[in-house]
């Protein structure tokens, strides 16, 4: 049987992993790397030798790969993932999908009329740690933190960082939505496969001159009345990976580590599978469960297109920011504990000084 043919399209930037992953599927002989595309020029020390395209139409009617995976910026996703399908591709296709809800219900009927795959990447869905804590079936609100630090360069290492829209398109970043994304997409399957937003608050600050925020609150309920609460930052000096805690339970997302209700202490649950190598398993035997499939990321396109859609982030002052010791920008001091808190207790922020308005969203069902 011949090799699955796989292309990437956005070969630098966060592509380099997918070449990593592409590279070592190579030399176990299960993949065949058909080509790399990228609007600028991509050296690959690990893919030497690949055909390279500058213009991924080109790169679809020449090499006709089976499988592409799209690492291009958030905005540019839909038009390359319908040309891919139309092209007879199955996707791997980067998180966060597409931009807003008709963008995914549009895609979602392309992927069933072409008949082929695709899967999102929100690698964390590999998890045997989050597997565990779903089968142990928590019960009650959920809460999500994290404390985080990305300098002000974080914000110019790609022209859509730290915006709302791009040429006209809206672009999904902010803490939440994009680099704490597998926090809220593993929240959002703990809440179940049924869970369907209905109403969400949402409180977002800006520490730094971005269009989007870099500190994120959001309470969502479902139409069965289960929340989840979460509170991320990126401008804390104090470090906390970030847990998702529910009914006594609590996962470290970032390392894997769970305690499960009864449990006095965290142990370490091995084991992510790879997305590109759960789709080729997939597509050899659909009796393989396809990890992420589109649909099962409907409730992230959701909650995270009212959370960039809600009213702008609020400005924190000066007063109330600190340089961060190593440079590079400044924190907000004390983030760390108000993060935790809020999603202990459920409670967006209102005691601290620098605290503004939630937006209220409510979802048409
Ligand atoms: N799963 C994860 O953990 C994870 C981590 C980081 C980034 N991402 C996602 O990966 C995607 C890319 O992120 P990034 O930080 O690498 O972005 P980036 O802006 O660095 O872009 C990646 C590459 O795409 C190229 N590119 C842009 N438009 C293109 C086009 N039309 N055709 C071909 N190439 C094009 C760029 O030249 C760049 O080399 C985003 O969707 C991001 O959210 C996912």
């Amino acid at each position: 049987m011949s090799l699955p043919r796989v292309a990437l399209i956005g070969a630098g930037g966060h592509g380099i992993s997918h070449q990593r992953v592409l590279h070592a599927l190579s030399l176990s002989g299960c993949v065949s790397v058909a080509a790399l595309c990228d609007r600028q020029p991509v050296v690959s020390d690990l893919l030497p030798g690949v055909p390279f395209f500058t213009d991924h139409e080109v790169m679809l009617a020449e090499v006709r790969p089976d499988v592409v995976i799209i690492c291009t910026p958030p905005h540019t996703h839909l038009p390359i993932a319908l040309s891919c399908l139309e092209a007879g591709a199955d996707l791997l296709l980067e998180k966060p999908p597409v931009m807003s809800l008709a963008e995914h219900r549009r895609l979602s009927a392309a992927v069933a009329e072409s008949g082929r795959l695709c899967q999102v990447g929100f690698q964390a869905l590999g998890s045997a740690a989050l597997r565990s804590l779903v089968d142990a079936e928590p019960n009650g609100p959920i809460g999500v933190f994290g404390a985080w630090w990305r300098p002000d360069t974080y914000y110019s290492r790609a022209p859509w960082a730290g915006r709302r829209s791009v040429g006209g398109r809206p672009v999904f970043d902010g803490a939440l939505v994009n680099p704490f994304a597998h926090a809220l997409m593993q929240a959002l399957v703990l809440a179940g496969p049924g869970f369907r937003p209905a109403q969400a608050e949402v409180a977002r600050y800006r520490t730094r001159n971005i269009e989007t925020d870099d500190t994120t609150f959001l309470r969502v309920t479902g139409v069965d009345g289960r929340r989840i609460t979460a509170a991320v930052t990126l401008a804390s000096a104090v470090f906390l990976a970030g847990e998702i805690r529910v009914g006594g339970a609590a996962l470290e997302y970032p390392t894997d580590r769970l305690r499960l209700p009864g449990e006095d202490t965290f142990r370490e649950v091995p084991g992510r599978a790879g997305l590109l190598g759960n789709l080729l398993d997939h597509r050899a035997d659909p009796a393989v469960p396809l990890l992420v499939p589109l649909d099962r990321t409907e409730a992230f396109t959701t909650v995270a297109a009212a959370i960039v859609g809600s009213a702008p982030p609020v400005e924190i002052a000066s007063r109330w920011l600190a340089p961060h010791p190593d440079g590079g920008g400044c924190v907000l001091p004390g983030i760390d504990e108000v993060v935790r808190e809020v999603a202990e207790t459920g409670e967006l922020p209102s005691a601290v000084p620098w605290a503004g308005p939630s937006s209220l969203v409510s979802f048409v069902q």
